[in-house]
């Protein structure tokens, strides 16, 4: 962060004295106004319900460009880490703001390998659940209490420990997502293979059976770890957030992340592929393609409270880049599995087309956002819709650790401690009658 040549300066009408703030520049992306002694200076806070105008942090992880729908992680364009870095490639990256050379690779490789699997104990407090429990559910009751299970690395002021829990974290998420799901169809878990890929274990570890073998489909192995890269990171997004938020009170790793799962789980956020999905099943049982039209016109209505689920995005103006390459990871799958007529595919396409031409969303610009089509592939996968987002929290795990550790270790890190505008009663005292 460094100061650029320019102040900003904020005057008053009631003729109260004007202060100069400092502004910040970054590498790319809008410089920041630093508002740190503003109340000091004037007793005045600023005002930003939803973080419109405020950058929460410094940050050297993710950059998005809204305008130009660009995503880069650690500089490195989506496009280029999806086609040619597998997911655990990109964990690495977001971890240690590189990418591994080919020794760094094995290693990393080998480390999470090794800590897939979950304490035994584990199962049995999964048994504590209903099996009809949502699995976001689960998984944020899972994910907490891996804080009860793995005691030697909550220090978060330890950095051996935040490395330990950050591989802990990333290894054992599969694991938990995979036991979530057996837990509800009432099948027996499949342990960790370690010699498949991150994405080829959790497939067997989701659809294998002990009674078989399970072959790992390559085509759907890719794609599944695409699905994790392209959700990998998304810088100060709601989660994200939460997790910096939970973790500056110094609270332990796996407890933040517990944090940023249950954030997820909101429709607006991670639970948006899963409502997206319950969306398009709705409209092809009302009709399919001939009501189209109908459902936008609910869409537009603001009294209809319906949306668009899959489009628009605070940040993204223009196409989310994910989205593109998810909707052709939709079409590999679907040819793969002799799919390609799915009218749900073809239901999305033509709720794109429509949609891309139409005022209401182009004036807005709203356009698809990666969950639109990221439901149609993990639908297409097997994956049933309520743990659409359970994939979502699994790769998102990596960014929320990456980003916690970043916190941590930044030399300005405070407590995150938000004011308000107060606008309820003044004192008052008890009516003499309760008294
Ligand atoms: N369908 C219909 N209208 C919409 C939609 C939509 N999906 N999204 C935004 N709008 C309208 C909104 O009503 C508002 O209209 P007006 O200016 O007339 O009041 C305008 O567009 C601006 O929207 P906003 O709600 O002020 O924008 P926001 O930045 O607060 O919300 C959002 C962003 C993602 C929550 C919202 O676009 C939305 O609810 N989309 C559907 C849910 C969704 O797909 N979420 C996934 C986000 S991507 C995955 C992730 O990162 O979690």
């Amino acid at each position: 962060m460094k100061l650029v040549d320019n102040k900003a300066t904020l005057s008053f009408s009631n003729g109260s004295p004007s202060v100069d703030l400092p502004v910040y520049g970054g590498n790319i992306g809008p410089d920041v106004i630093d508002i740190r002694k503003l109340y000091a200076q004037t007793g005045m806070f600023t005002y930003d319900p939803g973080f419109l105008s405020t950058a929460s942090c410094q940050s050297a992880i993710t950059y998005i460009d809204g305008d130009k729908g660009e995503l880069l992680y650690r500089g490195y364009p989506i496009e280029q880490l999806a086609t040619h870095c597998d997911y655990l490639d990109t964990c690495f990256l977001l971890l240690n703001g590189e990418l591994p050379n080919e020794q760094e690779r094995t290693d990393f490789h080998k480390l999470v390998t090794n800590h897939t699997m979950v304490n035994e104990q584990m199962q049995f407090f999964l048994r504590g659940f209903r099996r009809d429990a949502h699995p976001m559910a689960v998984l944020t009751g899972l994910v907490g209490a891996l804080s009860a299970f793995y005691h030697d690395s909550t220090d978060i002021n330890n950095p051996e420990h935040r490395r330990i829990a950050a591989i802990r974290l990333i290894a054992k998420m599969p694991t938990l997502v995979a036991m979530s799901y057996k837990y509800g169809i009432g099948q027996p878990y499949m342990y960790p293979q370690n010699n498949l890929s991150y994405a080829g274990n959790f497939l067997r570890m989701m659809f294998g059976t002990p009674c078989e073998e399970y072959q790992v489909n390559p085509v759907l192995e890719r794609a599944l770890d695409r699905i994790f890269i392209l959700h990998a990171d998304h810088e100060q997004n709601a989660s994200t957030s939460t997790v910096r938020l939970c973790g500056s009170s110094g609270t332990n790793p796996f407890a933040a992340i517990a944090a940023g799962v249950a954030c997820l789980w909101g429709p607006a956020h991670g639970g948006a592929n899963e409502a997206c999905l319950n969306m398009l099943e709705d409209i092809q049982r009302n009709g399919g393609i001939a009501k189209v039209g109908e459902f936008m016109n609910q869409v537009k209505d603001k009294n209809s409270g319906v949306k668009l689920m899959g489009f628009g995005h605070r940040v993204y103006k223009n196409y989310d880049p994910r989205a593109k390459l998810m909707q052709e990871t939709c079409n590999e799958v679907l040819q793969e599995l002799g799919l390609e007529n799915d009218p749900l595919f073809k239901l999305a396409k033509e709720l794109e087309k429509i949609a891309l031409e139409d005022e209401y969303f182009v004036s807005r610009k709203l356009y698809p956002n990666v969950d639109f089509y990221s439901g149609i592939v993990q639908r297409a996968i097997g994956i049933p819709v309520n743990l659409f987002t359970g994939i979502f929290a699994l790769a998102r795990t990596v960014g929320w650790i990456a980003q916690l550790n970043e916190m941590i270790g930044d030399p300005e890190y405070k407590i995150g401690r938000p004011r308000q505008l107060f606008t309820g009663s003044p004192r008052r005292d008890v009516p003499a009658a309760k008294k």
